[in-house]
């Protein structure tokens, strides 16, 4: 196996870091990875924010639902989806077509697909880290903390820094449910799923000397209904998105 399909499939969320600042150049070219994606129509529609202000770092934790590892990491980086430098400096548009869906889209995929890349160059130094989704809990208010303009909103953060210990992978699911060939056959899907729900319900097991026992539908129910966020929809459209 290459060096580069090592790294993709040694896929962990790492929470616990050593005292090890990143060195300022891997973090350059950490960037630069995340700047050197495919980008919808050249568009760029994405901002990185690197927040170092410690009081910033702990109102982000706490919006997160508590998060230690938003204070604790080496390096926090706050990934936005962009639209206002495109409502800015392409002159003449009608700006209508920043606020409808196709442009939402193209911003948040923007977003995502620097942050993997970054987490991907990060990994290929040793580093590890974590997306932070919880930040959505409350967009207004990091919209507010991190003086975002209309038309820039936090799609999520990520923790990085050198981990501390190993541990053991989450399990996927298996490939044939995620991977089909011409049509979206899903006949052999629930046996498939209900076999991946006992495996994973083994892991947390094993993990948590048995205080988790959950499959990973229950798993996956439970976090979903803990934090449906239906206010993420009010916020998106404070920042100007999705009004058209
Ligand atoms: C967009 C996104 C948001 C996430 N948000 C959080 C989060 O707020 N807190 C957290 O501890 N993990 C978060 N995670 C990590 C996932 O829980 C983790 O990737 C998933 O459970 C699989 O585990 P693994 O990364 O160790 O393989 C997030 C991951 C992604 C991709």
């Amino acid at each position: 196996m290459n060096e580069t399909m090592k790294v993709l499939l040694s896929q962990r969320s790492i929470r616990k870091f050593t005292k090890q600042e990143i060195e300022p150049e891997k973090l350059h070219e950490i960037i630069s990875a995340a700047q050197w994606t495919a980008t919808s129509s050249y568009f760029q529609t994405f901002t990185i924010i690197n927040i170092k202000d410690t009081e910033k770092r702990a109102a982000i934790a706490e919006i997160a639902g508590g998060q230690p590892w938003v204070v604790n990491c080496p390096v926090f980086l706050m990934f936005c989806a962009d639209l206002h430098r495109a409502a800015k400096y392409w002159k003449d548009a009608d700006k209508k077509v920043f606020s409808n869906h196709e442009t939402f889209v193209v911003a948040t995929v923007d977003a995502a697909l620097a942050a993997q890349k970054a987490y991907i160059a990060a990994q290929s130094f040793g580093l590890g880290g974590v997306f932070v989704g919880g930040i959505r809990n409350d967009i207004g208010a990091l919209c507010e903390l991190l003086k975002l303009p209309k038309l820039v909103y936090p799609v999520f953060g990520m923790c990085l820094g050198y981990p501390v210990g190993e541990q053991a992978q989450r399990p996927r699911l298996p490939l044939d449910v995620i991977f089909k060939t011409d049509i979206y056959d899903e006949s052999k899907d629930e046996a498939l799923i209900n076999e991946y729900d006992q495996e994973v319900k083994e892991y947390y097991i094993k993990r948590t000397s048995g205080k988790i026992d959950d499959t990973w539908s229950e798993r996956c129910l439970k976090t979903l209904m803990e934090k449906p966020r239906y206010e993420v929809k009010d916020a998106i459209k404070a920042q100007g998105f999705t009004l058209t």
